[in-house]
């Protein structure tokens, strides 16, 4: 399915999979972003995307953001775990208020459907793996929770006010431009930095914990497919590819395709961090036709060119 001549807003577009959505609507719409540039970078933006530096904590700065839009990609968050440790008020002014804030601009001025970007931490240490979207949400942290009353105001609005929402649970997402600055960052994207620089990697825990990485480039597929899907308003899906690999494995094939033996250091596991992370896919197969192209070799090959 494509989406074609739509008034898009991405929030978060200068981050990393918001831009990848920017990016790849910008040819047959009109896109634009609205971005506090906090984890975002101004060079993310793609050319010909109007771009509005503004809050989504600010309803003003949202609701000037909004004005004729049809579509909405709401991906602008706290991402970072951490921070929401030490400081769950500020995660949740930006990821529970943010969101309302895009929620009631959103209904008031007439946006046919927003994607919500959800996390797979709402899940925390699920009782079923490859976990299904029917499984209890039991967040192991403050950004988990935030993400998952994100999304129940989506769902919330779905019901009560009949705006179109749609929410992605994201699993591990990897590609070129994910910011590799922070402690916290998407671990592929601070390893491929590390075997470029050439440095060691370092991992926290056995490496035996598993995750499910999907490919930045399937991710905005599942946003198109979702913003156009018909009977799916209220709705959560997984993102993720249904395959679980351990972090001892990814480091395996990152050697074979750098064609060297990696440096490795181990240390202590973190906080928050789940053990096993793994996506049931049938729902997103079945009710948005989602099926993730871009297998890990391939996607790791093109990280290490990046
Ligand atoms: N990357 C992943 O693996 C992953 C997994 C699950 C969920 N998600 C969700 O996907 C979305 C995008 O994540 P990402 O990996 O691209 O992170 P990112 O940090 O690259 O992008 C987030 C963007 O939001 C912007 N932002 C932050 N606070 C803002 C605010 N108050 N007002 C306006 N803009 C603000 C940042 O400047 C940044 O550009 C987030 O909602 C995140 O929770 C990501």
């Amino acid at each position: 399915m494509k989406l074609k001549g739509a008034n898009v807003l991405v929030t978060g577009g200068a981050g990393f999979i918001g831009s990848w959505i920017a990016e790849t609507l910008a040819d047959k719409n009109n896109v634009r972003i609205l971005d506090a540039l906090i984890t975002g970078k101004k060079q993310n933006i793609p050319e010909g995307v109007e771009f509005i530096k503004g809050d989504v904590r600010n309803a003003g700065d949202v609701r000037a953001a909004v004005k004729g839009v049809d579509i909405v990609f709401h991906q602008a968050a706290n991402v970072q775990i951490p921070l929401s440790i030490e400081d769950p008020v500020f995660d949740s002014d930006v990821n529970v208020r943010g969101t309302l804030n895009v929620m009631e601009a959103c209904r008031k001025s007439g946006v046919k459907r927003v994607v919500y970007a959800s996390s797979s931490a709402l899940y925390g240490n699920p009782e079923k793996i490859p976990t299904p979207e029917t499984c209890y949400p039991d967040p192991l942290s403050p950004y988990g929770t935030s993400k998952m009353a994100g999304e129940y105001y989506t769902k919330v609005y779905s019901s009560l006010y009949g705006l179109e929402t749609v929410s992605l649970r994201y699993f591990n997402v990897y590609g070129p431009r994910q910011n590799p600055d922070s402690p916290y960052s998407g671990v592929l994207s601070i390893f491929s930095k590390n075997i470029k620089e050439k440095r060691s990697l370092t991992v926290f825990g056995d490496g035996r914990q598993r995750r499910d990485f999907v490919n930045v480039r399937d991710v905005v597929e599942a946003n198109i497919l979702a913003a156009t899907a018909d009977g799916v308003s209220g709705e959560a899906f997984n993102i993720g590819t249904g395959i679980a690999v351990s972090i001892n494995e990814i480091i395996s094939m990152l050697g074979k395709i750098a064609g060297k033996n990696l440096d490795v250091m181990y240390s202590e596991r973190r906080q928050g961090d789940a053990r096993k992370s793994c996506a049931d896919t049938r729902k997103a197969r079945e009710e948005l036709g989602f099926s993730p192209k871009i297998g890990l070799e391939e996607g790791l090959r093109e990280l290490l060119q990046s």
